[in-house]
């Protein structure tokens, strides 16, 4: 058996805490934990230490110096970049210049001029078999609640109508919602937070969203502008959807539901015996409702196949390795293109704009 392969996580924000070193934690007999790298001491430190409870070797690294010593690392296979979003493709594409295998968090980029770029940039570093994967961590294709729904669709007969709601609950007692790099980007918390909902979306009707027409508003304004998108969008299978995202809600609520010509599937955000996770559940046209709640699982199922993934590639080299589709980086682009599509129309009035296609 090869010898289980040896990462580093660059970030030590609040999401590496609460999230990567727990999910890394659960496949620890998976992986290596090598590095944990920040751009001061004092946080990569921190973070060092709640990582080596289940990781006793890792170690601390900061700083132009430490992010040399981790591209130098031949050892090294792979890296997880969770860093604020303007710096995160920058960095992902030194990484994998250097041949390492990068899973990068969401989103893929700012804007789709700089995804462009960027996997102009990406192709150029050497072409397959052989090229390094780079994966974007939006953990929604993983929730076995969508893998199941995309399922179901088949049970709904033909879909007429899409609606896709989320009330969102980003207000000051969110641990994000002070993050400095999020006030800064185009877009706001609707792109940063937008392109799980619109994962999910795709996935569930496995076609694209073709043309959209928003309004947008600013209302809450201790959040970055906008705030609030209410949007029409067309399939390219020709169906026709709404998409509303109020980021700061009193009552949170976040529902997908897909009506068809048999029947309607619903996922929606809830909770059971103290866990939380979706209630997948599928209306037939008998009047029944067939109804299952998937807990949380998303961020680890990523981790296991970004893991799977290099090691398969590297133990692979020669013949080349198709790396998982659902976390790709064209997937994470097809998310930012259409939540982008939504807020140039906003920005016009609502004038139709034709989402850029990757
Ligand atoms: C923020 O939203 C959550 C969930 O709706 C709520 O429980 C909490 O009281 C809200 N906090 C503030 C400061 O409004």
């Amino acid at each position: 058996m090869a010898a289980p392969p040896q990462i580093a996580v660059l970030g030590a924000g609040i999401f590496v805490k609460s999230q990567y070193i727990p999910r890394l934690a659960e496949i620890a007999h998976l992986l290596s934990l090598k590095y944990i790298w920040s751009r001061t001491e004092e946080s990569s430190k921190v973070a060092v230490e709640i990582a080596k409870q289940h990781f006793p070797g890792v170690e601390c690294k900061w700083g132009d110096q430490g992010l040399n010593d981790i591209i130098q690392d031949a050892y090294l296979l792979g890296v997880a970049v969770v860093l604020a979003g303007q710096a995160q493709v920058d960095i992902s594409l030194k990484l994998l210049k250097a041949g390492k295998h990068v899973i990068q968090e969401k989103p893929a980029a700012a804007s789709t001029p700089k995804i462009e770029t960027a996997l102009a940039s990406y192709n150029s570093i050497c072409t397959k078999p052989g090229q390094p994967i780079w994966s974007v961590a939006e953990n929604y294709r993983f929730e076995l609640a969508f893998v199941e729904s995309k399922k179901l669709m088949a049970d709904i007969g033909d879909m007429m109508n899409v609606q896709v709601i989320i009330e969102g609950s980003m207000n000051s007692s969110n641990p994000y919602f002070s993050s400095s790099w999020r006030r800064n980007f185009e877009g706001g918390f609707i792109l940063d937070m937008g392109v799980h909902f619109i994962a999910a979306l795709r996935m569930m009707v496995g076609s694209e969203v073709a043309s959209v027409s928003a309004i947008t508003s600013h209302i809450d304004t201790t959040l970055p502008p906008p705030d609030i998108i209410s949007s029409n969008f067309k399939l390219e299978n020709g169906c026709s959807g709404v998409f509303v995202m109020v980021v700061s809600a009193s009552s949170p609520k976040i529902i997908w539901r897909v009506v068809g010509s048999k029947g309607t599937l619903q996922v929606e955000r809830g909770k059971k015996d103290g866990k939380h996770g979706y209630v997948v559940a599928l209306y037939s046209a008998d009047g029944q409702c067939k109804s299952t709640f998937y807990p949380f699982s998303g961020v680890n199922e990523e981790l296991k196949a970004f893991i799977h993934d290099i090691l398969q590639a590297s133990l692979k080299k020669e013949s080349g390795y198709e790396a998982e589709p659902r976390s790709s980086f064209l997937e994470g682009a097809r998310d930012v293109a259409v939540l982008e599509a939504m807020l140039e129309s906003g920005s016009m009035g609502g004038a139709l704009v034709h989402v850029k296609k990757f």
